[in-house]
């Protein structure tokens, strides 16, 4: 299903959020610019959340547990102790609206 995560200016650019979503897993989603993405915002090691917990540096988002490292446009680790990539979803974009589509 389509999901709208929300507008673009919610999101100043290098900025990222959190979205809770009724069924689905804790989102997390990132500006570059004016790029957007998309991931599972739940670190795959321990359980912290990278929106709300981490730094986001470029394109990769540092979680704040233990120092994790994923690279948000691909959602694959890329500094221990992660080893699980995260899930990520393409962002889609309709006028200042943000979207992914979620099965
Ligand atoms: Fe994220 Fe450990 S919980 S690196």
């Amino acid at each position: 299903r389509r999901i709208r995560l929300c507008s673009t200016d919610e999101l100043e650019p290098g900025a990222m959020k959190s979205v809770d979503i009724d069924g689905l897993p804790r989102l997390a989603v990132y500006r570059l610019g004016n790029e957007f993405y998309c991931s599972e915002d739940t670190c795959t090691h321990g359980g912290s959340s990278l929106s709300d917990e981490g730094d986001l540096a470029g394109y990769v988002v540092e979680c704040g547990l233990h120092s994790g490292k994923f690279d948000i446009r691909t959602g694959e680790p890329c500094a221990p102790p992660c080893t699980e990539p995260l899930r990520t979803f393409p962002v889609q974009r309709a006028g200042d609206d943000l979207y992914i589509d979620f099965d």
